[in-house]
């Protein structure tokens, strides 16, 4: 099988192409990443003569057309993919999300090949705090240019299953954390602040929940999809994880030994979402996955080692990731 990875730099596509690599070693992967700000080619060297790198960007029509021509499915993760960043400077998430995700079911329409798309859970909007989770019958919400953007690709993707008979799946999975998440996210930047010897900062009271998976969860859930999902059928990824922003802080506190009130709180983003939750379970009954790290606590130590034992990967990008912070308005209260 030759499998066409789009964003294999990035935080999940990189984990689920080292993946793919260790436990599939049949497979042929060609990765196709456009290395902006949030790639990291680093990521891929322990595995780099495994596979093929290809820089470019998904909305290049021909080179994408050539790439998909040669594969047997693609695998899409590339996206502008930070919340914050939508909110500053929309337009690139409207042409890697939208325009990027347009190019590629184009390519995979003629070529009649199998299409994965990866979304998020943050297209249905935010919770009340009593409602029940997000299904795959749950109306679209988005709140923000990133979740706009991603809602309007995964719509994209159902038009072109019910017009043209592409065959695709979808699945929006909530947060993830694992090695390998760019440090300007929400439980790096704790972590490598915390490295530092920076407080961790928290977004306003801290009371946000998310519903948060390892990323390795998520990416047996994409491989359990890609091969059993029915063609057409969105599937949610989530493994039970709900936990507000000031306990995930608390928790990380916690492991380095520090008091867990010793945070600071900063100014909250603009149109915050309060709740996400997913309600896996199509995915469990009918494909039968299951999450293994079932114990956030213990994933996130773990975490915490790998953030701690590979600082030569996320040092070069930390002092920008401040600055920005700051530049943006971000204000100790
Ligand atoms: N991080 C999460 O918690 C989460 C949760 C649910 C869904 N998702 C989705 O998973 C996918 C991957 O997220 P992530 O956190 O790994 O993102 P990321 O920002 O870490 O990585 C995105 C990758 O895409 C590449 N890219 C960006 N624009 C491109 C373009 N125009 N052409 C080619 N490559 C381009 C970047 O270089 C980078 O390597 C996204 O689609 C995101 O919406 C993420």
């Amino acid at each position: 099988m030759r499998l066409l990875i789009t964003g294999g730099a990035g935080f999940i596509g990189a984990n689920f192409v080292r993946q793919t690599v260790v436990e599939r070693p049949d497979i042929r992967v060609v990765v196709l990443d456009a290395l902006t700000y949030a790639g990291n080619r680093a990521s891929l060297d322990s595995i780099a003569d495994r596979i093929e790198f290809v820089r470019g960007d998904i909305t290049d029509a021909e080179l994408v057309d050539r790439l998909v021509g040669g594969a047997d499915a693609v695998v899409h993760f590339a996206a502008e993919s930070h919340n914050d960043n939508s909110l500053a400077r929309p337009w690139p998430f409207v042409q890697t999300n939208i325009v990027g995700t347009y190019t590629l079911l184009e390519a995979v329409r003629r070529h009649d090949v199998r299409y994965h798309h990866i979304s998020t859970d943050e297209v249905y909007g935010d919770l009340a705090a009593a409602a029940p989770a997000f299904t795959e019958n749950t109306p679209y919400n988005p709140s923000s240019p990133y979740s706009a953007s991603k809602a309007s690709s995964d719509m994209l993707v159902r038009a072109w299953v019910r017009s043209f008979g592409v065959r695709a799946t979808i699945s929006n999975c909530s947060n993830n954390y694992g090695p390998y998440q760019h440090v300007e996210k929400f439980i790096p930047r704790q972590i490598t602040n915390l490295i530092d010897g920076v407080r961790p900062r928290l977004y306003g009271a801290g009371n946000q929940i998310r519903d948060w998976i390892h990323v390795e969860d998520h990416n047996r859930a994409v491989w359990t999809i890609l091969e059993f999902g029915r063609i057409g059928q969105t599937y949610l990824i989530g493994a039970n994880g709900e936990l507000d922003n000031k306990s995930v802080v608390q928790l990380i506190l916690t492991e380095f030994g520090r008091d867990p009130d010793d945070f600071d709180h900063v100014t909250d983003r603009p149109g915050h979402d309060r709740r996400y939750a997913i309600d896996a379970s199509l995915l469990r009954t009918e494909l039968g996955w299951e999450p293994r790290y079932a114990d956030f606590r213990a994933g996130l130590a773990a975490t915490i080692g790998w953030y701690r034992e590979h600082e030569t990967w996320w040092r070069p990008g930390k002092a920008d990731v401040e600055t920005a912070y700051a530049q943006a308005g971000e204000r100790v209260l």
